[in-house]
């Protein structure tokens, strides 16, 4: 029965992938942790450039997380490299194919160049909507809600809004997804079994799938796998499966 059911559900509308992994895939092969950074942006192009014709509209990608600041300074220095170089190499590309480009995080404390290839990704792409690629750099979800919650604040303070008209879909509009719906599959590679602080509000009901393979691995027919796993979860939100009263 419930078989029946779950072969009618839509794939997700927004998936969010926390790419983990690429430090102990380079470690392996003896090489540098760069080297599994550099490795990982293939994958990079590999789930974009497939993710949109599994059906998904909305895809979110961890990239640098506001605690990824702990690690020494010549990783940091090569992933902004990599994360400036990915959208000089590939944004035109993406925004002749229809796609969205929206970087969510603080802007705070990243570097000139890196800060202005940001702002030149949205702006290319801001008429688009396709696909909406939203990469999470210089990420982190609390820092995310005290940013919306600060700026929601000086809005009352300004009275441009009542708070007593605040309520959680007015919040989400504040948050730097603002143009994606809810996630309903977050997925983490490598093996590791937390969130470290990826999109707390906006993964609040979202299916959890944790896979061992490390980011530089993983595929685009492991994702089609992922997406068919989902198919199969029970979404009850606190309520009952149909049938089951
Ligand atoms: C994920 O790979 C990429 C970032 C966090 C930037 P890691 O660099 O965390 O790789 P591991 O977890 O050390 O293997
Ligand atoms: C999470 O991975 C952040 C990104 C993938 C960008 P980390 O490797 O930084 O997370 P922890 O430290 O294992 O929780
Ligand atoms: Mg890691």
């Amino acid at each position: 029965m419930s078989e029946d059911a779950s072969a009618d559900r839509p794939v997700p509308a927004h998936i969010a992938i926390i790419m983990d992994g690429n430090g102990r895939w380079a470690r392996r092969r003896g090489q540098p942790r760069a080297f599994g950074h550099r490795k990982g942006v293939e994958t990079v192009r590999r789930i974009v450039e497939g993710t949109g014709d599994l059906g998904v509209k909305h895809l979110t990608l961890f990239s640098f997380s506001t605690e990824n600041w702990r690690r020494p300074a010549d990783e940091i220095g090569a992933l902004f490299e990599l994360m400036k170089h990915y959208i000089a190499a590939d944004l035109e590309g993406l925004a002749k194919r229809g796609v969205r480009i929206r970087i969510l995080g603080s802007r705070k404390g990243l570097r000139e160049d890196v800060a202005e290839m940001i702002e030149r990704s949205e702006a290319r792409t801001r008429d688009n909507s396709d696909f909406h690629l939203n990469i999470a750099f210089n990420y982190g979800g609390r820092d995310e809600i005290v940013r919306a919650t600060r700026a929601i604040a000086e809005a009352a303070r300004a009275g441009e809004l009542d708070p007593a008209s605040l309520d959680e879909e007015s919040f989400a509009s504040w948050l730097d997804t603002s143009d994606s719906p809810d996630v309903d599959l977050m997925i983490r590679t490598s093996g590791e079994q937390r969130i470290s602080n990826f999109l707390l509000w906006q993964a609040a009901y979202a299916e959890l799938l944790f896979v061992d393979t490390l980011w530089p691995d993983f595929t685009i027919a492991q994702l089609a796998d992922a997406i068919e796993a989902y198919k199969t979860r029970s979404r009850r939100y606190g309520g009952l499966d149909a049938g089951a009263a």
